[in-house]
């Protein structure tokens, strides 16, 4: 075996989570063409410098999160090393590290990195996510103290992305985008099929700009769909008609 696949091997085993999200930055970089790693780690250290850095370096976490921070539940989000790095990616992958002011909306914004970032770039920013009081206890928990700690509480509107219901938000914007996708009823019977998915794409394409641009990024469901891994094939064609499909990424641009 080759040495490199045997370090992987041990480093899988060791440490699964620090790879994975080793791979994950790696790859994320990579669809960033001109943005160097040294890009990353500057604009990472602008962000912790600034006033929303400053607050959240010198947060002292409770041991108990502390430890559960490197977990798969949503603590996860406290490991600010890593989402701070990874909502950089994103940003710049939608071309918003620069360029002129514009209006964006985070639909299942979570702890509100992206939304962060996006603030940090000179952007407005629009949340949207379920009420703290419809979420699990730790998830309410740790979005409530996240999305004030990050400053963007008082962005975030409530409420929640039901199937064939318009989504309840004003005007129209320059960028959307969903990470992470969960409201589509991700792996349970419930779970969006190609007309849902028609009807909240036509949605969304009410309320882009002209130009806009709406980014989706879906959750695996390997057990549902073993063939394309994030959805069926009728789905897949329905992503295919209205805009650009890489693996888990849908691509809308007006
Ligand atoms: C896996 S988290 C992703 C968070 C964030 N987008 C990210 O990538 O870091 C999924 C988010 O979707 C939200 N969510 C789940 N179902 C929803 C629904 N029906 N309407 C609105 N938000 C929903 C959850 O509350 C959670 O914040």
């Amino acid at each position: 075996m080759e040495k490199r696949n045997i370090i992987q091997m041990l480093a899988k085993k060791v440490a699964p989570n620090w790879l994975g999200r080793q791979l994950i930055l790696r790859r994320s970089l990579a669809a960033c063409p001109g943005f160097t790693k040294a890009d990353l780690d500057r604009c990472a250290a602008e962000f912790l410098d600034g006033p929303v850095g400053i607050g959240f370096r010198n947060f002292p976490l409770p041991l108990e999160i502390e430890e559960r921070r490197k977990s798969h539940g949503s603590s996860k989000y406290f490991d600010f090393d890593y989402w701070l790095r990874v909502n950089i990616l994103r940003a710049v992958a939608l071309g918003l590290n620069s360029g002129s002011r514009k209006r964006v909306l985070d639909l299942g914004c979570g702890p509100g990195w992206f939304l962060a970032v996006c603030k940090f770039h000179a952007h407005e920013v629009n949340g949207f996510d379920l009420p703290y009081c419809d979420m699990c206890k730790e998830d309410g928990g740790v979005y409530m103290q996240l999305n004030r700690m990050l400053g963007v509480d008082k962005d975030i509107r409530r409420g929640r992305i039901s199937s064939f219901s318009p989504l309840r938000v004003d005007g129209k914007f320059d960028v959307i985008t969903a990470f992470m996708v969960c409201f589509n009823n991700h792996k349970s019977e419930q779970t969006w099929k190609a007309e849902q998915w028609k009807f909240f794409l036509e949605d969304i394409k009410g309320h882009l700009k002209a130009g806009g641009t709406f980014r989706m990024e879906l959750n695996p469901d390997q057990r549902s769909y073993p063939k394309f891994k994030y959805y069926d094939t009728e789905t897949k064609e329905i992503f295919r008609q209205f805009g650009n499909v890489q693996g888990s990424t849908i691509t809308l641009s007006l």
